[in-house]
């Protein structure tokens, strides 16, 4: 089926709630309206359209993808190293990151994840971006399989400060 890319509106919340929750039951995850997944119900305050940028993939009118990438001052630290900044491991280096990259269980296979992680890819290439950081739940396997293909490597690991403490890998895409 074809699918297109564009940047979320704040319109866009039931439909992107209806995705990434369909991942969270898969994976029996607990949802959290208004704690981690606060910035879903909210798109217009958390996402400014400019540094912090939400998209989403849509077949036929539906919302089938997501994924959200943000921008900012290079992580202070020797490459490949994850520093405590604020309280979180960071990977040092990054300039932006990779976030909430969820396909609906029944739009997989279709290629979409690969177009979403290509196109704020080539987003953050385009504004002279020099890596890109990834923090990503251990099980998610066709994830980590996704980024390698990009170029991720693992630089290390954590504890996420979701309701379920997640243990996460933490991945770094060069992209210069
Ligand atoms: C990871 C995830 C986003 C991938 O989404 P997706 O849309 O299925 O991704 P793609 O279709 O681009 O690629 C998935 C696989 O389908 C294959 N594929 C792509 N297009 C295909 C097609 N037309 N026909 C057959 N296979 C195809 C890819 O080669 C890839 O194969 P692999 O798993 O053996 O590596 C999705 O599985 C997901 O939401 N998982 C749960 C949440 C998650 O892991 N999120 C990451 C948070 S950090």
């Amino acid at each position: 089926m074809p699918f297109s890319i564009r940047q979320a509106s704040g319109a866009d919340s039931p439909g992107i709630v209806d995705v990434i929750r369909a991942v969270f039951d898969e994976y029996e995850f607990t949802w959290e309206p208004e704690g981690y997944h606060a910035d879903l119900y909210a798109l217009d305050a958390h996402y400014d359209g400019v540094c912090d940028r939400f998209f989403v993939a849509e077949i036929e009118g539906r919302i089938v993808g997501t994924i959200a990438l943000e921008t900012f001052e290079p992580i202070p630290g020797v490459s490949g190293s994850v520093p405590v900044i604020d309280g979180f491991y960071r990977v040092a280096g990054s300039d932006c990151s990779l976030e909430r990259l969820y396909v609906h269980p029944d739009a997989r296979r279709q290629g979409v994840g690969q177009a979403l992680t290509e196109h704020i890819i080539a987003l953050a290439q385009a504004e002279g971006r020099k890596q890109m950081e990834i923090w990503s739940d251990k099980r998610f396997g066709d994830a980590h399989r996704l980024y390698g293909r990009f170029g991720a490597a693992v630089v290390g690991d954590r504890i996420c400060h979701d309701p379920d403490q997640s243990p996460e890998w933490g991945l770094a895409i060069p992209l210069a």
